[in-house]
């Protein structure tokens, strides 16, 4: 959980200035995106996940979407301890009610504000000038803060924005109450480095930053959230939010694993950190994905079904050398038993021999060779070729070596391979 107090740049270096604090929003951006809802009780079966995975915050939604949002955020509050536990609110008062009516009990509550601080929002979504959007954004920030002790201004659209006119919302911001200052790149627009910069110039432009907590938001349309969420905490920003299996609004978030696990592997590089308990994170995406009912996509960095399995030749030629060669985490790092070698059409020799031995299935230098001539054959017609594959394979090889009659052996494996494949 975060210092105690208004969570300020401050507090952070009282926890060790390369602390990084984990905001997790898989419950609001995440299950507002289309093909993840989530009921109120299956938010709080993965709120206590999230507790057990250790982020520091856990958004639960947007309350003023619906009684079963209130619901979720209630029952999230009350039971959950040891997390910050926020929701989302427009700046309105009636919006900002409804949060801190359903947030109120949670051990350490948080309202989050959200505001649009791009041209293109304001004058085209909100129909507003600059100068009412700054009015109407103190007011619920000071509104906000007269209820509760940490409040978050998100400025939406930061990206996108004038950099002058940003400066000068978050110093209003600041100075109206807020405790966190979090900067979206919500459209996925920028690049690493851009963002970067955008991070370190309000960091050290705006009056008052050195109270207050940064964060940043990144979405992944150009598939960069996770290296703009990168570059804002390079530049200075503590706190990150993201979502677990980077779900969220179109191409989603800043994937939690992928954020939480670049700073664990590139620790001695960035010089940052998080409290997460890397081992719960397989067991919390595959929580992620059976609530939802949408799987992982099998090439997903961390925590896809193919994140530490090898298919190659020369890949698993490596791997059963020294799995470094091509391992740069290790699974037990985030919770899995260990990696796989999967035989397929482009496996090599040495895989092959390897799962045979690894099987007990026990050949000759022409049995093998019979075996391998079967195992390219199969393998062509699947996707895997699996170990009672394997034994099928190696069963004919042996007979037809042993008995010298190839053509009977084939016909032997051939029926059992039909069988495995077609059942
Ligand atoms: O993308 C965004 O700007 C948001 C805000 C509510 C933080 O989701
Ligand atoms: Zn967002």
């Amino acid at each position: 959980m975060e210092g105690n107090g208004s969570g300020t740049q401050n507090g952070n270096h009282r926890a060790g200035a390369g602390r990084v604090y984990i905001f997790d929003t898989t419950l609001r951006d995440g299950e507002q995106s289309p093909g993840f809802h989530l009921n109120a009780t299956s938010k709080l079966r993965l709120a206590r996940q999230l507790q057990r995975l250790g982020v520091d915050v856990i958004e639960t939604g947007y309350p003023s979407q619906s009684a079963s949002e209130q619901e979720a955020a209630k029952r999230i509050a009350r039971e959950i301890r040891e997390v910050t536990v926020t929701a989302l609110a427009k700046a309105a008062r009636d919006e900002i009610d409804t949060v801190w009516s359903a947030i109120k009990d949670a051990e350490t509550p948080q309202i989050h504000v959200v505001l649009p601080v791009s041209d293109l929002h304001i004058e085209r979504k909100l129909g507003m000038t600059r100068a009412e959007v700054l009015r109407k954004g103190t007011e619920a920030i000071a509104y906000a803060r007269s209820l509760c002790d940490r409040v978050q201004y998100s400025a939406e659209d930061a990206g996108r924005a004038s950099i002058d006119y940003l400066v000068e919302s978050v110093e209003a911001m600041i100075e109206a109450g807020a405790t966190v200052v979090n900067l979206p790149d919500t459209a996925g627009y920028c690049v690493p480095a851009e963002f970067g910069e955008l991070v370190r110039h309000v960091m050290t432009q705006a009056r008052g930053a050195g109270h207050v907590l940064f964060s940043v938001h990144c979405h992944n349309d150009l598939g960069l959230a996770t290296a703009n969420a990168q570059a804002g905490l390079e530049a200075g920003a503590r706190r990150v939010e993201c979502t677990v299996n980077g779900i969220g609004e179109r191409a989603g978030n800043t994937s939690l694993e992928e954020i939480v696990m670049l700073l664990k592997v590139r620790k001695a590089r960035l010089g940052l950190d998080t409290s997460v308990d890397t081992t719960e994170i397989t067991r919390t995406s595959r929580l992620v994905a059976e609530l939802t009912g949408t799987p992982v996509q099998p090439n997903k960095a961390v925590v896809g079904a193919n994140a530490f399995a090898h298919g190659g030749a020369m890949q698993q030629e490596g791997v059963l050398k020294d799995r470094a060669s091509y391992e740069i985490m290790r699974p037990e790092d985030v919770g899995l038993a260990e990696s796989r070698i999967v035989l397929t059409a482009r496996s090599g020799r040495g895989a092959f021999r390897h799962r045979l031995a690894r099987l007990g299935l026990k050949t000759n230098q022409r049995s093998e060779d019979a075996a391998w001539d079967r195992f390219l054959r199969i393998a062509d017609t699947k996707p895997e070729v699996t170990d009672d594959d394997l034994r099928a394979i190696v069963g004919g090889a042996e007979s037809a070596s042993h008995q010298g009659q190839s053509s009977d052996a084939d016909a032997h494996v051939a029926d059992a391979l039909r069988h495995l494949i077609f059942g």
